[in-house]
Formats: structure tokens, C-alpha cells, sequence
């Protein structure tokens, strides 16, 4: 299907998208981030803009080019990605999470370069802490109004068990639609597999590129989200 020849789905609706990895930083030269290429975040966002809607996009790091009509966000730490979502969350409509979030931060990242040190102290290398990143989805969800704005959706990739894990994660959640994928043999492929979970069960969307399983995304919110008085 040619995309020109679709009705507008989303024309008036205001998108916002997280994509990409985070990147945590360790020193001013290290950090530690997530397997992650934004493609299919930046496939949600050009779908959702050739749908009509008003796309704001906060992107970790990827090598990927702004979709046509995009604004879009760039940040590296998941704490700066939970803070640019909270200034552009205001009069959004739905909300897609896509983006790979690390779940952890360096707790005593270094100002400067740590340098490699001889003896005993070398065998076992820099003691990093951790402490927990916000949840951005959790955070937004938890402030979706009665009238259900945001419309939250949620990406899970899952390394086993993901019918099980998806379902119960959407719940965890709080979210009205989740979209599992089986990590990590489609990290950075331009297909993809993808299962919708909602309150009534999940739907397989086969194997395809994905960007049309991005505008079959788009257009399976746009029929969830006309039932939502937004
Ligand atoms: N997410 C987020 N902020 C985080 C972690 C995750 O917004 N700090 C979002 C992701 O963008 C994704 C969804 O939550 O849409 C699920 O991410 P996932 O890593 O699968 O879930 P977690 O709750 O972090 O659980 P776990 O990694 O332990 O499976
Ligand atoms: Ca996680």
C-alpha cells in the first residue's frame, strides 16, 4: 500500500517519540549504553508524520538522519531523555517509548579520564557503583489523565519467554498497548517481528521491514486511540 494513498490517520494528533540507546557515561571518554540503532524508533516517527501527526522525536545517540518533518531532541543519559520528555510532554496526544533506555547509571562517574594503573590495582580495574535511571514510560504513564492522554505504548525486547514477559510487562507498565520484540538478532536489521500486546490479548504482526510494520503500528493506535475521545 502507498502510503500517499492512505487517509490521514493521525492529522491534528501531536506524537511523541523516544529512540535509540542511552549512553551513560563512566568518565568524560567512557560510558556504557545499550544495543540499540533507533531504526525502528525513527520508522515510528516517519510513520506517524506521513499520518499527519505533529512528531516531536528525543533521540539517544544513533547515526540515523532526522525523518522528514521531525523536530527532533538529541540526548545522550537516560536521566537527560526523562527530562526532555517532561518539557515536551504538555499537549501531546500519545506517547511511543521506543527508545532503549538504560536501566542503570555510573553512581561515581569520574571529571576526568581514569587512567590505567600498574599492580595490584590493575588486575581488577576501575569499581564502578551503580544507581537506577528514572522510568520515562512509567513516569508518563502514571500521569495519563481519565480521558486517557497520553495514550502510552510501550517496546519490550525480550530474550526468551516473550508472550509471558510482554503481557505481564504492559500490566507492570500500566499501559494500554505494549509491542514486544525478540531482542537481539533484529538489533540494527532492517526487519523486524512484532507482537501487540492490549487488555485483550496479543496480535503477531509478521516479519516485514520495519517501516511498514512502523505504519501498521501507527495505524493500530489510530484505531485504538479513536475509541479514546482524544
Ligand atoms: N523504558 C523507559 N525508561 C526506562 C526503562 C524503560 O521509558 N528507564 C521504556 C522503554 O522505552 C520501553 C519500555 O519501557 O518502551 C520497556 O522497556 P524494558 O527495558 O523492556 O522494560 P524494563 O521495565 O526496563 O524491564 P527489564 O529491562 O528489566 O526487562
Ligand atoms: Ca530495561
Amino acid at each position: 500500500i502507498v502510503a500517499a494513498f492512505q487517509p490521514k490517520l493521525m492529522a491534528g494528533k501531536r506524537i511523541l517519540i523516544t529512540a535509540g540507546p542511552t549512553f551513560e557515561a563512566i568518565d568524560p571518554v567512557r560510558g556504557i549504553t545499550n544495543l540499540s540503532s533507533g531504526k525502528m524508533g525513527y520508522a515510528v516517527a516517519r510513520a506517524a508524520r506521513e499520518a499527519g501527526a505533529e512528531v516531536t522525536l528525543v533521540s539517544g545517540p544513533t547515526a540515523l538522519p532526522t525523518p522528514h518533518g521531525v523536530t527532533r531532541i538529541d540526548v545522550q543519559s537516560a536521566q537527560q531523555m526523562m527530562d526532555a520528555v517532561n518539557r515536551a510532554i504538555d499537549g501531546q496526544h500519545i506517547f511511543i517509548a521506543v527508545a532503549a533506555v538504560a536501566d542503570w547509571r555510573v553512581a561515581n562517574p569520574s571529571t576526568q579520564k581514569v587512567k590505567k594503573t600498574d599492580g595490584e590495582a590493575a588486575a581488577k580495574g576501575p569499581e564502578l557503583q551503580f544507581e537506577q535511571n528514572p522510568d520515562i514510560l512509567a513516569t508518563i504513564a502514571a500521569r495519563t489523565t481519565l480521558a486517557g492522554h497520553p495514550y502510552c505504548v510501550g517496546f519490550a525486547a525480550e530474550s526468551e519467554n516473550l508472550l509471558e514477559y510482554g503481557s505481564a510487562k504492559r500490566e507492570r507498565k500500566g499501559i494500554p498497548l505494549l509491542v514486544g520484540n525478540i531482542g537481539h538478532h533484529t538489533f540494527g536489521q532492517d526487519d523486524n517481528t512484532i507482537v501487540l500486546f492490549d487488555e485483550h490479548g496479543h496480535t503477531i504482526l509478521p516479519q516485514a521491514p520495519k517501516l511498514t510494520l512502523a505504519r501498521q503500528l501507527i495505524s493500530e493506535i489510530s484505531k485504538r486511540t479513536s475509541k479514546h475521545s482524544l
